[in-house]
C-alpha cells in the first residue's frame, strides 16, 4: 500500500520559495477528497456538492464516500453501518480511565486523551495490512461518539450509558448524551450537521493528521493529533466562542456597537472569515436553514436574532474584505437547540471530522513522503561558550 516510488515531491534542485506564513497558497499534497471554490462558495466531497449530500445522504454513507472514494451500494452501506454499530462500545478500562479525568477539564482534552488511549488497545502499526486499516476506520468512527457522550455523563457523576443497537448513528449519539431518545427531526438534523462538518480539505487539523500519518505512526495517534489541533479557537473551537460572543452582545440592537468596537480594537468576530472563502461559507447557509427548521418546530432561540443582526451589520463592514460567516457561525445555535452543552460543540465537530481525517490518512499512506518543511533561521549564527559564573542575567530574554 505504501509505495516509496510514489513520492510526491522532488528532493533535489528545489526552487527556493520565500516564507509564506501559515502556508497560505502553498500546495503541500495532492488530494482527490474535497474540492473548494472559495470565490463561488462551492464545496464538493469526492465530486458531490455539499448541499446534495446534506439533503440526500446520511453521515455514515458520506463517511464511506470520503474514505473509500465512492458511494456504497445498498449492501455495502448496510454492512458498513452494521460494523460501526457492532464496535460502538468502549472498553471498561477506557471508561475507568475517563473517570479519573478532572470533571472541570475541557471535553476536547478528554477526547484527545481517550482517542490516543485506543492505540494502547489496538495499535499494531500494521498500516500496510488492509484489514488493520479497515478495522481502525470502523473503530474510530464507532467509538469517538461513545467517548464524547461518556465524558459528559462521567463529569456529571454518572455512569456512561451503553449504545442502543436499535438506534442509528446520530440518534444513538444524542441518546447516549442526553439519556433520551431524540425525536426523528432532531436526529436527522444532527446527522446533516455531521455531513456538513465531515471534511474540508487541508485545514489545520487535517494537515496535522497528514503530518502525523506521514511518519507511519498508528491511526489512533493520527486522530489524537488532529483532535488537539481542532480544539483551538481559530479552528473548530470557534463554534463554542460564537455562542459566548452572541450572549455577550445580548440583543440585536447591540450588534452594531459590538462590531464597531471589535473593528476598532482589531478583535476577531468569531465564526467569521476563512482562508479559503471570499463569500459566505456554503455550510453556514445550510446550517442557518437547519437552525430555522428546528426553531419552527421547537421555538426560536433569541440568540438567532442577534446572530442575524451581526451578520447584517458585518456585511457592509467586513464583506468588502471577503469576510463572511463560516461553518462555525450557525452550528452552535443548532447544537444548542438540540440540547448539546456548549463545550461539546467542538467534540461534536470532531465526531464528524474523523471521517475526513481518516480519508486523508488513507490517501497519505497511498503516496507517502514524510513531511519535513524547512525554515528560515533567524537566531544567533555562532556564540562563544561562557562558564556559568561569567554569564550575565538572562531574565530580559
Ligand atoms: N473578524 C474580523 N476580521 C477578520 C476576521 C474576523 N473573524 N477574520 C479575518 N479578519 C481580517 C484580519 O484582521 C486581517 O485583516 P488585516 O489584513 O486588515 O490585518 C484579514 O482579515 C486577514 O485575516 P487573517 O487572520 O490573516 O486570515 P487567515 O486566513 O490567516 O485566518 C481565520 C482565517 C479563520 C483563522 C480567521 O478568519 C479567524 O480568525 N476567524 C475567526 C475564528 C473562526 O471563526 N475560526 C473558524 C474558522 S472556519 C472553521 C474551522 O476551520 O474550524
Amino acid at each position: 500500500m505504501i509505495s516509496q516510488n510514489q513520492k510526491l515531491g522532488q528532493p533535489q534542485n528545489l526552487p527556493s520559495i520565500g516564507l509564506r506564513p501559515g502556508l497560505e497558497g502553498v500546495p503541500v499534497t495532492q488530494s482527490a477528497i474535497c474540492d473548494i471554490d472559495g470565490t463561488k462558495g462551492e464545496l464538493r466531497y469526492r465530486g458531490y456538492p455539499i448541499a446534495e449530500l446534506a439533503a440526500q445522504s446520511s453521515f455514515l454513507e458520506t463517511t464511506y464516500l470520503l474514505i473509500w472514494g465512492d458511494l456504497p451500494n445498498p449492501q455495502e452501506l448496510r454492512d458498513f453501518e452494521k460494523e460501526v454499530q457492532m464496535h460502538r462500545r468502549v472498553s471498561f478500562r477506557v471508561r475507568d480511565m475517563m473517570k479519573c479525568f478532572p470533571a472541570t477539564g475541557h471535553p476536547m482534552d478528554a477526547l484527545q486523551s481517550s482517542a490516543a488511549s485506543l492505540g494502547l488497545f489496538y495499535s499494531r502499526r500494521a498500516i500496510d495490512n488492509p484489514k488493520y486499516v479497515y478495522d481502525a476506520v470502523i473503530r474510530l468512527i464507532a467509538k469517538i461518539p461513545t467517548m464524547v457522550a461518556a465524558f459528559q455523563l462521567i463529569r456529571k457523576g454518572q455512569d456512561p450509558i451503553q449504545p442502543r443497537d436499535d438506534l442509528a448513528y446520530s440518534a444513538n449519539f444524542l441518546y447516549m448524551l442526553t439519556e433520551r431518545e431524540p425525536d426523528p427531526l432532531s436526529a436527522r438534523i444532527f446527522d446533516r450537521c455531521l455531513i456538513l462538518h465531515a471534511e474540508h480539505s487541508l485545514n489545520a487539523s487535517t494537515f496535522s493528521a497528514r503530518v502525523t500519518a506521514s511518519t507511519l505512526t498508528d491511526p489512533y495517534a493520527v486522530i489524537a493529533s488532529a483532535v488537539g489541533t481542532l480544539a483551538g479557537p481559530l479552528h473548530g473551537g470557534a463554534n463554542e466562542d460564537v455562542i459566548k460572543m452572541l450572549e455577550e452582545i445580548g440583543s440585536p440592537e447591540n450588534a452594531k456597537s459590538y462590531l464597531d468596537n471589535a473593528i476598532l480594537t482589531k478583535k476577531k468576530i468569531m465564526g467569521f472569515g476563512h482562508r479559503e472563502y471570499r463569500v459566505k461559507d456554503p455550510r453556514a447557509t445550510i446550517l442557518q436553514g437547519l437552525a430555522e427548521e428546528l426553531f419552527a418546530r421547537f421555538g426560536k432561540d433569541k440568540m438567532y436574532d442577534v446572530a442575524k443582526a451581526l451578520e447584517q451589520e458585518a456585511e457592509s463592514r467586513l464583506g468588502k474584505k471577503g469576510i463572511y460567516p463560516n461553518v462555525d457561525f450557525y452550528s452552535g445555535l443548532v447544537y444548542r437547540k438540540l440540547g448539546i452543552p456548549r463545550d461539546l460543540y467542538t467534540p461534536v465537530f470532531a465526531i464528524s471530522r474523523v471521517a475526513g481525517w481518516l480519508a486523508h490518512w488513507r490517501e497519505q499512506l497511498g503516496a507517502n513522503r514524510i513531511f519535513r518543511p524547512s525554515q528560515i533561521y533567524t537566531g544567533e549564527k555562532s556564540r562563544k561558550w561562557k562558564q556559568a559564573d561569567e554569564r550575565s542575567s538572562t531574565k530580559s530574554n
